[in-house]
């Protein structure tokens, strides 16, 4: 279950990413990285962040902890920054945050940075489970703390999500991005890596998860209908992919025996 937490001080945009994420300070005294409710993205980031993070952790690989984080009006009332007060005043209310992990490196190839070839075939995998493009050379979202390698960003995953009548047909897709993955050429146990997700993941793996999000996050938008319904429909792109997985895994190996 995932903790709720009361931001008390807002310490530094994160400027890299598109939707301005922060370090945050909470009364627990903790720093955490907030993902806003009202970026440009929309609350279906948020959503994503959540599923795919919570599945990722599930299947064994490292993703900072992720929390419930309440913003009120007065956090960053007089900041200097126009753009990041708009931000903070469309995200009153409940947001989506990750630990904060002091003094981490952005994993990088070229700096000689190598992943071991089990969470590197476990990553491959996911990935390709949960459609998320956003692991690349260009746009690594991994980084290195304390020499492990910790999985972030997954805002833009189950991308189906956008487009509800695509919900069966991306369900089924190979994912033929895997070949930009930033992690395939180390990814050496694709097969195993399928063989021990099924052990992990299934349809009560997936309820549990998704039990965890907001309501109102899952409908964002005037006729979206109702949040058990919304949620149902995750719950069924993530259980025929799970049984579609043969598609997206040979697409995986074949991706690598092209690179390697
Ligand atoms: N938990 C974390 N600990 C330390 N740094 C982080 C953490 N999460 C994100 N960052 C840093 O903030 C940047 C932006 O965060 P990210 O989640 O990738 O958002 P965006 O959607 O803006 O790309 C990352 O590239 C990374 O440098
Ligand atoms: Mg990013």
């Amino acid at each position: 279950m995932l903790r709720t937490v009361q931001a008390t001080r807002y310490v530094t945009p994160l400027r890299e990413g598109g939707s301005l994420p922060a370090i945050v300070e909470a009364d627990d005294l903790g720093l955490y990285v907030v993902k806003f409710r009202g970026a440009g993205q929309g609350p279906l980031a948020l959503v994503a962040e959540l599923i795919a993070g919570e599945i990722g952790r599930a299947l064994g690989l490292n993703v900072p902890e992720l929390v419930f984080i309440e913003v009120d009006a007065g956090l960053g009332r007089n900041d200097p920054d126009y753009e990041i007060r708009q931000l903070l005043q469309a995200s009153v209310g409940l947001n989506l945050a990750l630990d904060y992990l002091p003094g981490s490196t952005m994993f990088d190839p070229a700096a000689r940075d190598k992943a071991p070839a089990d969470q590197a075939s476990m990553a491959v995998w996911f990935d390709s489970f949960v459609t998320n493009i956003d692991r690349t050379a260009s746009n690594p979202n991994l980084l290195l703390w304390h020499k492990a390698l910790y999985f972030i960003d997954h805002g833009a995953a189950l991308y189906f999500h956008h487009n509800w009548q695509s919900l069966d047909q991306m369900a089924q897709s190979a994912f033929p991005a895997v070949k930009k993955h930033l992690l395939l050429r180390w990814a050496s146990a694709i097969r195993q890596a399928e063989t021990e997700a099924k052990l992990k993941l299934n349809e009560s793996v997936f309820a549990a998860i998704l039990d965890q999000v907001p309501d109102a996050w899952l409908v964002p938008n005037a006729g979206d209908g109702d949040a058990a319904t919304r949620r149902a429909g995750y719950l069924r792109f993530l259980t025929e992919r799970l049984t579609a997985s043969a598609s997206f895994t040979e697409e995986a190996l074949r991706a690598r025996s092209e690179l390697v």
